[in-house]
């Protein structure tokens, strides 16, 4: 099976790297111009150097894409426009791999591509690029997937997220996996960003109170939408994840610190909005929204 690889991020680089270790054909297809390696640091500090076959995606034109899985390792708010630009060009036998922290419309992105395959996934592995080049693998997490459309389902395809981001858990609701990778996400993201923290300093009982208060309000949100959960359920799975990649700096906390585009209005300003649709008040993740915000302010400043 060949394998396409969209984005430059942390997660797409280990992707690639993954991919290599795996023996499986991959290509990498970035914005900008392409970089021809990676230099990986494995968790026990070993280092590997990796050549990767990238390529712009503009350079494609309007050639087909042909790859069995094409993996979308991309910010939230990067994957509609991302879709809507390579809609023309993939076959309609290729599965989209959607991966990325936060909510976004996946009705926008069926109707985009409503022939082809796609997955929804969730990972929790930790990794973080200090510079262009290198990619620290910080944590290794698990993994969350299942089909829009069940009828579509191939096992090959389940096996090669099985082989690239291990253990990976394949469920039918896909919402309630979403819900619950997305309450994660609300407590580390914003906090580790606002205290300037790594994932593991979390687990320090000095933050247990925040922890808390913010998984009451997602799991009032989440019940209110028939998602069977309880608030002491979400906390103990957001301080285990951080407990997990507990070297690890959230990826909003690495987007604040070098100034990229973050996801919070996916994250916690999703809450706020499902909460405000509901008639379920969100102060607390109202207030991680503006924090966060005034924090990039700064930052830019
Ligand atoms: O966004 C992230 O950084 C990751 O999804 C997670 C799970 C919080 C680990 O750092």
């Amino acid at each position: 099976m060949n394998i396409a690889i969209i984005g430059n991020g942390a997660i797409g680089n280990l992707l690639c790297w993954f991919s290599f270790r795996q023996h499986m054909q991959f290509i990498n297809f970035v914005r900008s111009a392409p970089d021809v390696y990676i230099e990986c640091t494995e968790l026990d500090g070993q280092k590997v150097t990796i050549d990767v076959n990238q390529q712009t995606l503009n350079s494609v034109g309007n050639q087909e894409l042909t790859q069995d899985v094409i993996f979308l390792p991309l910010k939230a708010h990067q994957i509609e426009p991302t879709v809507r630009q390579i809609s023309q060009m993939v076959s309609q036998s290729s599965t989209l791999v959607l991966l990325h922290n936060g909510m976004i419309d996946l009705n926008a992105i069926t109707a985009i591509l409503p022939n082809n395959p796609i997955i929804a996934a969730t990972t929790s592995y930790g990794a973080f690029k200090p510079n262009k080049h290198q990619l620290s693998i910080t944590g290794l997490g698990a993994t969350q997937a299942g089909w829009l459309d069940s009828s579509m389902k191939d096992s090959a395809v389940e096996n090669i997220i099985n082989t690239l981001l291990p253990p990976c858990e394949w469920s039918d609701t896909i919402l309630d996996i979403l819900w619950r990778k997305l309450a994660i996400n609300a407590v580390i993201n914003p906090l580790t960003a606002i205290h300037n923290i790594k994932n593991g300093a979390l687990c320090n009982s000095q933050y247990h109170p925040a922890v808390a208060a913010i998984c009451s309000e997602t799991a009032k949100v989440m019940n209110s939408l028939g998602l069977e959960v309880t608030a002491d359920e979400l906390s103990t799975k957001a301080l285990n994840v951080a407990n997990l990649t507990a070297a690890n700096y959230s990826s909003m906390h690495q987007d604040i610190m070098y100034g990229r585009q973050h996801e919070i209005d996916n994250i916690n300003g999703y809450i706020c909005d499902q909460g405000d649709m509901l008639g379920i008040a969100t102060p607390i993740n109202q207030e991680l929204v503006n924090k966060v915000k005034s924090l990039e302010e700064y930052f830019r400043d």
